[in-house]
């Protein structure tokens, strides 16, 4: 009985020739398993009569050697094979990688970096504060009066109104310089870029909030000269040497006297398009020397100090250089605008 089972076996492991790994897994499944053919039989072995186990115990043997031979031969000849359904799912190292899909900068960052850069090299450092202010640093200590239109409803977001006391959400960067200056004593020359709300409609013109750069220099003798020479330095380096600056005379409650000044439009370099309203020139900043109040108000001297200020939109800056003409695009995360700029390197 066991005899014509071994030979039967011997005879289909013989004629075995897998054509696929899972033929190879199939005879293991079948034959190598603790539940398996070869398992089966030695447990039979246990139960025949000594004379026959002395009989059968060496082709037992023998098959038992067939079986883990012919597996491991069949295992040999599929080794490396990636052609079968198995194989797919081992790694062939001869495709090509699947590449990372790096993120772009976003192009708000990227001019504010290289504004900000410009500005480094001249010796300002970085500074922030908070995007939520209370009335002092956001309007008081600039100077702006009691009555003054800019704390009306329709331009500031108040996250609390409380007579003498509001809080806000800032609606420029130059609450940032009365923060650094109450904290030490002069000479201060930063760059303070950040985010300002105002409760603007949103539409491709204006948005409720945006990013401005504010500068500030504070010393001895500091004079609208020095102002001027700084403004056209940056002016040269970021939109290059042929760019021609205007200064005209404007009003700020923190600066005196102030000035916006223009730049010949960089997108049809002065002959008149949509982007300058076809007038050749586009405003991109608001300067002005640092008003005696403001000095004072932060604890300064200002029969010894005096310094200048201005301030800038990230946006608009970025819309003449990347010739943009919708502020929405650069909240909206829509990856086919954001794509187009540099990429991240690592
Ligand atoms: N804070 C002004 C604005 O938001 C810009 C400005 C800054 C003007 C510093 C003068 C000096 O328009």
């Amino acid at each position: 009985m066991l005899q014509d089972k071994i030979t039967q076996y011997i005879e289909e492991i013989k004629a075995f020739a897998p054509t696929s790994t899972q033929d190879v897994e199939a005879f293991r499944l079948k034959f190598l398993v603790s539940k398996g053919i070869v398992k089966g039989l030695f447990e039979e072995f246990k139960t025949v009569s000594s004379e026959e186990k002395r009989e059968l115990g060496k082709v037992l043997n023998e098959f038992k050697q067939l079986a883990e031979n012919s597996y491991a031969e069949a295992l040999e000849q599929f080794e490396g094979d990636s052609t079968d359904d198995q194989g797919a799912n081992r790694t062939d190292l001869t495709l090509p990688g699947s590449g990372y899909v790096l993120g772009s900068r976003h192009p708000l960052s990227l001019v504010r970096k290289e504004i900000v850069d410009i500005f480094k090299k001249l010796g300002f450092i970085i500074a922030d504060g908070n995007e939520i202010e209370d009335d002092w640093h956001n309007f008081s200590a600039l100077n702006f009066a009691p009555e003054h239109p800019a704390r009306d409803m329709q331009d500031t977001f108040f996250v609390k109104k409380e007579e003498g006391n509001d809080i806000v959400l800032r609606t420029h960067t130059s609450s940032v310089q009365v923060r650094l200056m109450e904290a030490g004593q002069p000479p201060f020359r930063a760059i303070m870029p950040g985010r300002v709300y105002r409760n603007e409609a949103i539409s491709a013109r204006a948005h409720c909030f945006f990013h401005q750069i504010e500068g500030l220099y504070v010393d001895e003798d500091v004079s609208f000269a020095d102002l001027k020479q700084t403004l056209y330095h940056f002016v040269k380096e970021l939109y290059g040497e042929d760019t021609k600056v205007r200064f005209r005379p404007s009003y700020f409650p923190f600066t005196e006297p102030s000035a916006e000044m223009d730049i010949s439009c960089s997108i049809c370099k002065g002959e008149g398009c949509q982007m300058c309203k076809q007038s050749g020139w586009v405003e991109i900043l608001g300067c002005g020397m640092v008003d005696p109040n403001v000095l004072e108000n932060c604890g300064i001297d200002s029969k010894k100090y005096s310094g200048y200020a201005f301030g800038m939109g990230i946006e608009r800056i970025t819309n003449l250089k990347y010739e943009i003409r919708d502020l929405r695009l650069f909240s909206e995360n829509d990856v086919r605008f954001l794509a187009q700029f540099e990429t991240e390197t690592i």
